[in-house]
């Protein structure tokens, strides 16, 4: 039986975005409202929707974590033998959607994906907590797991092998682990408004390295 959600309906009261409110930089804009979402959700503040494509053409979208941004890009860090890497791999294009629910905000990030370098990526691994560092040994991740009991099963072997307490051993970074850096190709920044009149701008790169804005239709 299907569940109708139609009655759920939330009025979006926010302030505007006005073209004279927009930095002339999408990351400049970002970083403005990366600090009013950080400070308005504690919880997860990075977490975003990264979708991918196969080359058959069949998209799958999950939640990942951001772990930078800038100029370059937007960096998140994964398996790269996952559904998500096969596709990357095969068709190096991504979007990157954050949805900001409480300050009525969407941002949505597309471009093109390359690898992260070792060196970032080692600098990023290291900084994990030793037991998802172990965890990342014993997951593979997107194939099929006969029971918790195998996937409990593999993280003991993994423990064994690296020892589950810091003795300074280091758990190396495994081959597949690593990181993605979407590339900005196309930003837009989403303000919710009432009567669904939201304000929609668009970034792209313009030729001259400055950025063209445009205001779309929501
Ligand atoms: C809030 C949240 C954050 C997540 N962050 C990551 C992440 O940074 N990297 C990652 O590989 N998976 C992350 N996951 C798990 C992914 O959503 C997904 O299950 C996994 O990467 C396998 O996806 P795939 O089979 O499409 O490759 C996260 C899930 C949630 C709900």
């Amino acid at each position: 039986m299907s569940r109708d959600l139609s009655a759920l309906r939330e009025s979006y009261e926010q302030a505007g975005l006005r073209r004279a409110d927009l930095a002339a930089d999408p990351v400049a804009q970002f970083e403005r409202w990366w600090d009013q979402w950080a400070a308005t959700a504690p919880y997860d503040p990075a977490a975003c929707v990264l979708a991918t494509a196969s080359t058959d053409g069949q998209p799958s979208a999950r939640f990942v974590l951001c772990r930078e941004f800038g100029p370059a890009g937007f960096v998140v860090y994964t398996n790269q033998e996952s559904r998500k890497g096969a596709d990357l791999a095969a068709n190096p294009k991504a979007a990157l959607t954050f949805g900001w629910l409480e300050l009525s905000r969407q941002v949505r990030v597309e471009g093109p994906v390359t690898v992260v370098d070792d060196a970032t990526a080692d600098a990023y691994w290291s900084s994990r907590p030793r037991g998802s560092r172990i965890g990342a040994w014993a997951s593979h991740q997107s194939t099929p797991v006969a029971d918790r009991a195998e996937l409990d099963r593999r993280q003991a072997e993994a423990e064994a092998r690296f020892g589950v307490t810091d003795d300074g051993d280091p758990v190396e970074r495994p081959p597949y682990w690593g990181g993605y850096r979407i590339g900005i190709e196309r930003m837009e920044f989403w303000q919710g408004q009432p009567n669904r009149l939201h304000d929609r701008f668009e970034y792209r790169p313009a030729p001259d390295g400055a950025w063209t804005i445009t205001r779309l239709a929501p």
